[in-house]
């Protein structure tokens, strides 16, 4: 699939790379696979991260269309927004930002981790939201506020995730397919985190779109299962339509597991903080409390089960967010 006609920025200089965990396929024990790791943390814009593949899309598409202010929204602690901020200001565009709190006071402009840092990328305005709000509405609402102010705004939804944010991760398809064929390495599954769904749904497209047939596992950190996985085949159906392809990817496919995501979105788990702990001291690799955590969590527990077996590899995306770790220092009080 050419993506060639699609204008884009690019944020990062060249492939991320992917590595062999020995320490860490040694620590699950000697029956379990070989992992490896694609460093999408090591991504381009402040902190690296998924949502800097997707921004190269979204934002190319900001600027063709003459907008002077992102606006786009997510938790607290958003990784996304920070990314967003961070391309705004190498584009020398505004950015503004609507929070959604899951408890109210949640969002305190002098915290750490990305909190701080939104700041220090000068984001012009800071809208917070009750959690449960309709995201979309509020953006809505923040992007005709802007044009009341003479702004050209242009909305981002939640996590970049789109058809054209989810060519990001179509794109990362088709490097890791290049890769892979490159250095004959066999993958035999992919595990990678799931929130809005963006990062899965271009993945698999891509892959299938590349004539793999990798099964990949997403490991939901938001919603339970079964809306995890309908949101991702929606978003995999309207990227189909708006790439006028036909179904690339078929349903029985789209696989989210929500056994990790314990009590709910950025609530901490045992698992998590083990996996966290565990590839920091075996690789020096960081991963995140909400993201990258509870996904590798699950590799960890799918491999001691037997489920990934020696002499297969599994490859974990890591999708980045490693800043967040800073705003939640007495999570890893104890480790
Ligand atoms: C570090 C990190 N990993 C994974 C995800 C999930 O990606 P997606 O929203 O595309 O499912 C996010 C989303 O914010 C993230 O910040």
């Amino acid at each position: 699939m050419d993506l060639a006609a699609f204008p884009r920025r690019p944020y990062t200089n060249g492939p991320t790379p992917i590595q062999r965990l020995d320490r860490f396929s040694r620590a699950l024990g000697a029956d379990g696979p070989t992992v490896y790791i694609k460093r999408d943390d090591q991504l381009g814009l402040a902190g690296g991260g998924n949502k800097a593949r997707k921004l190269e899309f979204l934002v190319a598409d900001a600027l063709a269309r003459g907008a002077d202010t992102l606006i786009t929204c997510g938790g607290v602690q958003s990784n996304h927004c920070r990314l967003t901020l961070s391309a705004a200001a190498k584009e020398g565009l505004r950015c503004r930002l609507v929070l959604a709190e899951s408890a109210p006071g949640a969002y305190r402009p002098e915290g750490n981790g990305n909190v701080l840092l939104y700041r220090l990328l000068g984001a012009e305005r800071i809208t917070t939201v009750p959690w449960g709000t309709d995201l979309l509405a509020a953006l809505d609402q923040a992007g005709a506020q802007a044009e009341t102010e003479g702004r050209r705004p242009y909305l981002i939804p939640l996590g970049g995730s789109n058809p054209l944010g989810a060519l990001g991760y179509l794109a990362c398809a088709q490097e890791l397919l290049g890769q892979t064929r490159e250095s004959a390495l066999e993958l035999q599954h992919i595990v990678l985190p799931v929130g809005s769904a963006g990062t899965l749904a271009g993945l698999l497209l891509g892959l299938r779109a590349g004539h793999s047939a990798i099964p990949v596992t997403g490991m939901t950190v938001l919603n339970p299962r079964a809306k995890a996985e309908a949101t991702t085949l929606d978003l995999i159906r309207a990227t189909e339509r708006f790439l006028g392809c036909p179904v690339t990817v078929p349903a029985d496919q789209v696989v989210c597991l929500d056994v990790y995501l314990g009590a709910g979105y950025t609530l901490p788990t045992a698992a998590m903080l083990e996996a966290v702990t565990l590839l920091a001291r075996t690789e020096g690799i960081l991963l995140d409390p909400t993201y990258t955590g509870k996904a590798m969590a699950g590799l960890v527990d799918l491999a001691r089960s037997g489920r990934f077996k020696r002499g297969e590899n599994v490859l974990f995306l890591h999708t980045g967010g490693a800043p967040g770790l800073y705003a939640r220092p007495e999570l890893f009080a104890g480790v």
